[in-house]
């Protein structure tokens, strides 16, 4: 098996995650801090999350001061981000649904921020012009999301870089070269914006005195490791992190999905159809070679991607999954059968997701987002010089 590799650019191989944990120096979420979160969910009226029932939210830095704070009645914020891509995927939206399933536990403020200059500075090939479209494109989506228009302020790096500034040059101040280094693996032909970026991935953890929470796939853990080291020599708070695991590209368990062979990732804009044409084509499977092998020796539900999205994402009812995986198992249940059921879920939450986006779009949510809703309008009047 080959050896992986998880870089917050990267991620190669099958993951073993319970090396990362110990690699990137986090925690298991407990069973205490999982029905804390679940018990805050049934009082909230909302239902316990699938994403954190199934595991896929997994690791966590110090939750338990979230917990506490939460407790306590002291302020909580949490904060966000994508570097724009274009065109967005099923596993893009995982982290977005989560963040707003915290959002609604805690009641409390979500910053987000699109780092368009990473993605300059990290592709080589990429003009600021072609980012800003993409940009465009990801912002439609994440407006999509349903986030409190009041209490979320989504920005672009390259725009709100005037007000953040002096946190920027406090933040980087405090960064050394040979700590980046070893945090990022920096080269010396790395140019020297990738080598400052870390700086403005950080910053927003400090847009509030409070304890921030920052729900992300485990691979962007690294910057918020390195906030931890001087975060409290500024006058903040250390952060904490609440980490996913990848999703599973939908042609096997190597790597995450990849918007980039399109073909292989369910995109949020693939009709009905094509969603179909995708999975039954490309959705790696644990069934037999032939029906009366799988008849005989059953599906292997650890390989089966069908199987790993109902369980970690579309099935919520747990008798229904544990039918699923029993009839899969036993051979009862074809993979052209299981890939039916997956089908349908994808595209039931694409079409709503769609809806979603076109009902924000009609209803400006968007620049509630950015500039007029509350927490915007605080954020661009802001000066952290006062
Ligand atoms: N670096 C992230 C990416 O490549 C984007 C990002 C910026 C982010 N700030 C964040 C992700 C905070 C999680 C949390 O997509």
């Amino acid at each position: 098996m080959t050896e992986h590799k998880v870089t917050p650019w990267d991620v190669e191989g099958k993951v073993d995650y319970d090396k990362l944990i110990s690699q990137f120096g986090v925690k298991y979420i407990t069973d205490e801090q999982k029905a804390y979160l679940q018990e805050l969910a049934k009082a909230k009226g909302l239902e316990e999350h699938v994403f954190l029932k199934r595991g896929l939210f997994f690791a966590q830095m110090d939750l338990d001061k979230i917990i506490s704070a939460h407790k306590k009645g002291e302020s909580i914020f949490l904060y966000t981000g994508r570097a724009p891509g274009g065109e967005m995927h099923t596993g893009h939206l995982i982290p977005f649904m989560f963040t707003k399933f915290l959002q609604d536990l805690f009641d409390c403020n979500l910053y987000v921020q699109i780092p368009d200059d990473e993605k300059f500075l990290f592709k080589k090939d990429l003009t600021m012009d072609t980012i800003s479209s993409m940009v465009d494109t990801d912002l439609k989506q994440i407006a999509g999301i349903g986030f409190n228009p009041d209490k979320t302020f989504i920005f672009r790096n390259s725009q709100f870089i005037q007000k953040m500034y002096p946190l920027v040059l406090e933040t980087a101040k405090r960064i050394t070269f040979s700590q980046a280094r070893n945090t990022f693996g920096f080269e010396n032909d790395s140019n020297v914006g990738k080598i400052f970026y870390p700086t403005l991935q950080i910053v927003p953890t400090f847009f509030e005195k409070g304890f921030c929470l920052i729900p992300c796939a485990i691979d962007q853990n690294p910057y918020f490791l390195l906030q931890r080291d001087f975060a409290q020599k500024m006058g903040y708070e250390k952060n904490c992190t609440i980490l996913s695991k990848f999703l599973t590209a939908l042609t096997g368990p190597e790597g995450k999905m990849s918007a980039s062979n399109p073909d292989k990732a369910i995109l949020l804009t693939d009709e009905p159809n094509k969603v179909k044409k995708k999975i039954n084509k490309h959705a790696f499977s644990g069934g037999r070679g032939t029906i009366e092998e799988h008849r005989e020796l059953g599906g292997d539900c650890a390989i089966d991607v069908s199987y790993q999205w109902l369980y970690n994402i579309f099935e919520k009812d747990d008798s229904r999954i544990e039918e699923i995986k029993s009839l899969y198992s036993s051979g009862e249940m074809l993979s052209g059968e299981i890939k039916k059921i997956l089908i349908e879920k994808v595209n039931e939450l694409l079409v709503s997701h769609r809806e979603n986006v076109s009902s924000a779009f009609e209803n400006g949510l968007l620049d509630k987002y950015m500039h007029s809703g509350k927490l915007a309008k605080e954020m661009w009047a802001k000066n952290y010089f006062e």
